[in-house]
């Protein structure tokens, strides 16, 4: 796992939307996988900003949400399909056809999993997948004792996601869906490349238990330990609980310069 620590939140949406990007020129059919909440929004921006100065294409591209609400009535704002067509795909030129997500509307969910994980692997897999931590650890909406293998699934949100989603919905938790359909985290684990990024001081304890506490289903996220290419980009304070933080800043500053994140 590679740790980059950068001074605030827009260094690190640089460092995110230039792997993206150089995903984006790199790859004859490049697969996005696209998280929503907070975390990716500033490297959104970042990407909708190249594509606006004609430096950068979406069209050869395809994007896999991360996870979806159940529940949500059709065309719901904060739905994730919604979320992520508002902010980056309808903004940019990635064709609106190529955004796929699990069908949530589905009379039989679980066969719309496995559905979801297929046309993952029919598409090629996903070339780099974009996740951001909750609170708890989870990734995507795999909460604590999850399984370090499990496959698109619906899951139950704890009632402190919930909470904590709530400022989505204008504060109302009871509107935040209890249910969710989430890749599984050995769904995840098939992505070609894990980019995390996380920044302020209410990461600072998620990060150091998934980057350098035990793998266990009890941090969901410290299941990137187990990917060969996981790259974790958080901001100061973000990493303010890292106890090899000194010796990550070395590597980092010290990389060759053929290596890429
Ligand atoms: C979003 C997702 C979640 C969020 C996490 C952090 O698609 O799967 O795991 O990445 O809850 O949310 P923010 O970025 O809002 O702090």
């Amino acid at each position: 796992m590679e740790v980059v620590i950068v001074p605030d939140a827009d260094a690190a949406a640089e460092i995110v939307a230039g792997v993206i990007a150089g995903v984006l020129h790199a790859r004859p059919a490049p697969v996005l996988g696209l998280a929503t909440g907070s975390s990716p929004l500033a490297s959104y921006r970042r990407l909708i900003a190249a594509h606006g100065r004609g430096e950068l294409s979406f069209a050869r591209a395809s994007a896999v949400l991360l996870d979806e609400y159940v529940g949500l009535p059709p065309g719901h704002p904060e739905a994730y399909r919604a979320f992520i067509c508002r902010e980056l795909v309808d903004r940019v030129d990635l064709p609106r056809e190529r955004l796929f997500g699990p069908d949530v509307l589905a009379a039989d969910l679980a066969d719309a999993c496995r559905r979801y994980d297929e046309l993952i692997g029919d598409l090629g897999g996903v070339d780099v997948q974009l996740l951001g931590i909750g609170a708890d650890g989870h990734v995507g909406f795999n909460e604590p004792g999850s399984s370090l293998a499990s496959r698109t699934r619906i899951k139950t949100l704890t009632r402190a996601t919930r909470a904590d989603n709530a400022r989505f919905f204008e504060n109302h938790e009871r509107e935040v869906p209890r249910h969710v359909v989430t890749q599984g985290l050995g769904t995840i684990l098939e992505a070609r490349h894990l980019l995390l990024v996380a920044c302020g001081a209410a990461k600072a304890e998620p990060i150091a238990r998934a980057v350098e506490g035990p793998l266990t289903a009890m941090c969901p996220a410290s299941v990137l330990q187990l990917h060969a290419h996981a790259t974790v980009v958080v901001d100061e304070p973000a990493a303010a609980g890292l106890k090899l933080a000194d010796y990550y800043c070395e590597a980092y500053a010290n990389k060759p310069r053929w290596q890429q994140l």
